[in-house]
């Protein structure tokens, strides 16, 4: 099974895609983190990915489309995965159906989480982020049991530098012009789903149409 789940920053799609991971046990494919982790090991990709991740523009395509190639021969995507934050342009794409007939695979569904940019200002200035696990919480809608530590491995919650409000509007300027036109792109397979409901809520409509229900 391979889901592709399209959406504007802070839409939810790496919320989704870590309970879909549990829920279908196929691996979560998030390039977001894959960059954030490079970023901390200080890694030639981590390197070059920086200035662009701090500023809100995306990360060349060369260096990204070799991430996924990689990623994807990986023993955990044997039973399928979750792509989130990839594609992003359609160049991005393109090569994604080149890799993929390659190994004679193809995608399943295509999902785009729809919300309003109010709903993504709202979220992303109130995310935090586990520093050492990545896993996301909301200060509001998500809450941790105890302030600024992580419920899953009990490390620090931070801000990422990316979720300060006139990058948010960078990053959304971005996604309207580089990624949006990935609809269009999908247009015969995208299934539109309104991502402004709470969290379990939007996984079970997830959940029911990766099934097929
Ligand atoms: P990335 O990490 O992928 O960021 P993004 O796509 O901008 O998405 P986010 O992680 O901000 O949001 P999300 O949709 O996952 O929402 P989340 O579930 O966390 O990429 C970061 C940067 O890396 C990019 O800007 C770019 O520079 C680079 N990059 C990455 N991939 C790239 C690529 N393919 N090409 C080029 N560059 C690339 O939820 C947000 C918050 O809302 C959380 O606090 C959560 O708890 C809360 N929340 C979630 N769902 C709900 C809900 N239903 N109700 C209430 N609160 C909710």
């Amino acid at each position: 099974m391979i889901v592709v789940l399209l959406g504007a920053p802070g839409s939810g799609k790496g919320t989704q895609a870590t309970k879909l991971k549990d829920a279908l046990g196929i691996a979560h494919i998030s390039t977001g983190d894959i960059l954030r982790e490079s970023i901390k090991k200080g890694t030639p990709v981590g390197k070059k990915a920086k200035e662009y991740m701090e500023a809100g523009g995306l990360v060349p395509d060369s260096i990204i489309i070799e991430i996924i190639a990689q990623r994807i021969k990986e023993p955990d995507c044997k039973k399928g995965f979750i792509l989130d934050g990839f594609p992003r342009t359609v160049k991005q794409a393109e090569s994604l159906d080149g890799i993929l007939k390659e190994s004679n695979l193809k995608i399943d569904k295509v999902i785009s989480m729809d919300v309003t940019d109010s709903i993504v200002i709202e979220r992303l200035s109130g995310r935090r982020t586990c520093r050492k696990c990545g896993v996301n919480f909301h200060i509001k809608y998500n809450a941790p049991s105890k302030e600024n530590i992580c419920d899953k491995c009990g490390g620090e919650l931070y801000q990422r530098n990316d979720d300060k409000a006139e990058t948010i509007k960078h990053r959304l300027e971005v996604y309207r012009k580089d990624t949006y036109p990935l609809l269009e792109y999908y247009k015969k397979a995208v299934i539109n789903i309104k991502a402004d409901e709470d969290i379990d809520k939007i996984t079970e409509r997830l959940m029911a149409l990766i099934k097929g229900k």
